[in-house]
Parts: C-alpha cells; structure tokens; sequence
C-alpha cells in the first residue's frame, strides 16, 4: 500500500465496530495505525479495542496534557500520509466541511497535509438530505475524497445508501491508488455501488442525532429493468461498431433503485463494469440482442428505465470471417435496428417508461420531441461529445423532461449522486402516477 503511515479516525456510530477489522487489515497492509476516536466513537466500541489493534495508543482528546506530551497534535498530524475517517458520521462531515476544529480530530484534519478520505455511515435519509449532500460536495471539491456510502438494508430498518463499506473494499481501494492524493472518491463510486454486505448494521449514531424517517418508496417492491451500456453491431467476428457508453450511469441508476427497495433487472451491453449489489444482470452484446432480452422480460415490470446507448443502426450482412484490407475502399451496408424504448412504450398497460437522450445540440428541444414521439413519461437529456459529462465520464449533468412538461434540471455531479436524483423525481412522478391511476 502507497500509504505507510495511516491516521485513522472513528467517528461515532454503529458502524464504528467495522473500523476494528480495519484497523487489523490496514497493518496487514504494511501500515502502521494510529487512531483517533470521536467522543460518540466511545459509546460504540473502547479505545482499549482499538489500542491493541492498532498496537498504539489510542488519542481521544486534543486538550489532554498526558498524550500532548508524547507526540502532539502536530506531530500526529504531520506523521500521517493518509488521513482516513471511518465511519464518517453526517456531524462529523458537516463539521469538517465548515472547517471546525472543535475536537481532536476535526482539528488534525485541518493540520494535516495528508490526503483525507471519508467512508460515511449514517442513516439513508440523512444521507440523501441536502445538506449531507451540500457537505459531501464542499469537500470533495476541496480533494477530500469520499469511499462509499454503500447501499443496502440498515441496522434501523431502512434501505438505502448510507452504509460504511466493508473494510476490504476501504483497504482494496486504498491499495489501488497509486499514489497519494490521485485517489478519487468519484472512481470508488462503484465500489460503494457493488458492496452491499447482507447483514444490517448501519444505525443512526450518537454523532448523528437526528431525526430518523421512514422511508415508504414508492419504488419499495416494484420491479424496474433498466438498460444501460453500449451495443456492438459486429462487422465481422473481431469488429463491430460500437460507441463510448461506459455503463456508468445505467449502473448508478440500477443501485440507485436497488436503494429504494426496488427489484432491479438490468439488461446490459458490453462494459467493464461488475454488476452492482443486489441487482440480476444479464449481459447482452447487439441491439437485437438488447430489444430481446428487454422484451422477453418485460411483463410484469412496473417501471422501465432506458439508459444504454442503443446502435441505431447495424450491418445488414456481417461477414463470417474476418474481412481482408484487399480492397482500397470498403462499403457496409447498414439498417435500423428496433427502437425499444419506443417499443416498451407503445405496450398496451406498459410500465412507467423513462428514456434517456444524448445530444449534442438543441438537448432539451430534441429531447422534448423524443418523449412526445415515443409517448414516454420522463425523459433524462444529457449533452455528449463535449468536455464534461455524457459518456464515458465519472460526472453527468441532466435536464429531466416530464410528460407534462416540467423541467428539473440536474447540475454536473458524480454519475452515483446524480442517480439518487433522478431517482428522486422518478419516485415522484411515478407515485403522482400511481395516485392518479387509483382515483
Ligand atoms: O454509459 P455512460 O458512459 O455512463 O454514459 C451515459 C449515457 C450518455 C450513455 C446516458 O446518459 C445516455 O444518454 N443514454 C442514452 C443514449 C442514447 O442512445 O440516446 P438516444 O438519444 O440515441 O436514444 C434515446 C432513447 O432511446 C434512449 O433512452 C435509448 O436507450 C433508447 N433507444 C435508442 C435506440 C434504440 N434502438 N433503442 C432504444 O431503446
């Protein structure tokens, strides 16, 4: 691991226990630990716990004469190449995002030099509010960067994101970094979208004394396929047309309703991506191949979320063997494939339909014509080909189209941030829906 010297912070909450094993799988790593507990962290697990796992002495004050004695807060401030909080409480966040140092280890985290990472933990609604959002990206503008929060079922009963993730899936992505300060919080969203542990451990903490909603999604059990992913039209058998879809943002949006209590079938082109946590995957590669899978299974499904990047177009013969450079010029012939958005949509009693639209000028015009043509209930517009966003990146921006035409426009962000958005308007819309089709 690039990091020999890791100053570990723990944060008071359920999750707190988790940091014990981390602590034991940092110095397998080759690190050596040194913790620092938050007041609340006490309540939760004894320093002593982490003394004889860390073999060091364990820090919980800033004014304590004894411990300043030996190496002060400066020196441990200075001794640390990696400043890693975990769990991260949403009060500790917020702390550090308005720059406190009214504890020991907010006031490190303002001293150091080293890199900080956070794994947050705390409840999914605490999570989702906008001013844990509003936390979350002050810092990472600042280079903080953030591990997780992964989804799952909570210690309170809930589902949702807020869990810490796993401390191999911390230390693994610490290992991966390849240097400090290039870690990036944004690649590690698909660590926080694949680790979902099965048993229930993220609870409201005592740094997170706050109200507790419960969460009654109208997504909770109802079953969602989603698309995402490019498709490959094969040329012959070792070419194809392709295009720059990563996944990325299908991928997000299938953990983002895995969270929301939904059931998950994503229909996936080819991409690198694993498949997320608690969703059922299955891979395709061609349009055709895409427009069977998602009509084979669409019965039953109450929603429908279009995210790939689906060829327009294939070649109508792709040769059996591998084509020869013999001639100067070389002609393919290609037809349109099947729209399948548009098929699902036009389905007698079909799902809740959301389609996706990647343009390059006049977004929010030609995405408006694209939800009126194919008769859909919400369409995501992106800008693709341009230096942010779209395809391929880790950030995304949307202007989100509604039936009735309202518009709610979804600034720049981490592609996982900007599916719990969407998220959230699909939630809406499709409880507004299910309301009016019951009176
Ligand atoms: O995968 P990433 O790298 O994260 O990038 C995300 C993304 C840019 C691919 C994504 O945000 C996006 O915009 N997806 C839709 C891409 C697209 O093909 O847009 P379109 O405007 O060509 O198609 C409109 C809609 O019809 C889309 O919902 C598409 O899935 C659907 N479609 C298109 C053609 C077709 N034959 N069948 C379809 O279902």
């Amino acid at each position: 691991m690039a990091y020999r010297q890791v100053l570990l912070g723990v944060s008071g909450g359920i999750a707190a226990y988790k940091a014990a094993e981390l602590t034991r799988r940092l110095r397998a790593a080759g690190a050596e630990v040194r913790v620092v507990m938050t007041r609340a962290a006490q309540a939760f697990v004894a320093p002593l716990t982490f003394q004889a796992l860390s073999g060091n002495p364990v820090r919980l004050d800033l004014l304590d004469p004894a411990a300043e004695a030996g190496m002060d807060h400066i020196e441990l401030a200075r001794w640390a190449e990696l400043v890693l909080v975990a769990p991260a409480s949403a009060d500790l966040m917020a702390r550090l995002a308005a720059g406190m140092a009214d504890d020991l280890l907010t006031t490190l985290s303002l001293a150091t030099a080293a890199p900080l990472v956070l794994a947050p933990a705390m409840n999914q609604q605490m999570w989702r509010h906008p001013a844990t959002q509003a936390n979350a990206r002050r810092l990472e503008e600042r280079g903080v960067r953030l591990l997780g929060p992964a989804s799952g079922e909570q210690a309170c009963g809930e589902v949702g994101l807020g869990r810490m993730l796993e401390p191999a899936a911390i230390v693994e992505a610490l290992i991966s970094a390849p240097a400090a300060g290039n870690l990036t919080g944004k690649d590690l969203g698909h660590i926080a979208a694949t680790e979902i542990a099965p048993a229930t451990e993220t609870a409201p903490a005592a740094d997170d004394l706050a109200i507790s909603r419960p969460t009654a999604s109208p997504l909770a059990g109802r079953q969602v396929l989603v698309t995402a992913g490019p498709t490959r039209e094969a040329i012959d058998p070792v070419r194809y047309i392709g295009n720059r879809s990563s996944g990325r943002m299908g991928y997000a949006l299938a953990q983002a309703l895995v969270g929301r209590g939904a059931r998950v079938l994503l229909v996936s082109g080819p991409t690198a991506l694993p498949a997320p946590a608690g969703v059922e995957l299955v891979r395709v590669e061609s349009a055709l191949e895409m427009h069977e899978a998602v009509m084979g299974r669409i019965a039953g499904q109450d929603l429908f979320v279009a995210t790939a990047a689906v060829a327009d177009y294939r070649v109508a013969d792709p040769a059996p063997t591998k084509i020869k450079k013999g001639q100067a010029e070389l002609t393919l012939r290609l037809v349109r494939n099947p729209d399948i958005l548009a098929a699902v949509a036009a389905l007698p009693d079909g799902p809740f339909t959301v389609g996706f639209a990647a343009e390059t000028e006049r977004v929010e015009e030609q995405a408006l014509n694209k939800l009126r043509a194919k008769g859909l209930d919400m369409i995501a517009a992106n800008r693709v080909g341009g230096p942010q966003g779209g395809f391929e990146r880790e950030d995304n921006a949307l202007t989100v189209i509604h039936r009735d035409g309202r518009v709610d426009p979804l600034a720049l962000m981490p592609k996982a941030r900007l599916a719990e958005a969407l998220t959230d308007l699909i939630e809406e819309a499709y409880a507004a829906r299910s309301a009016t089709q019951d009176s």
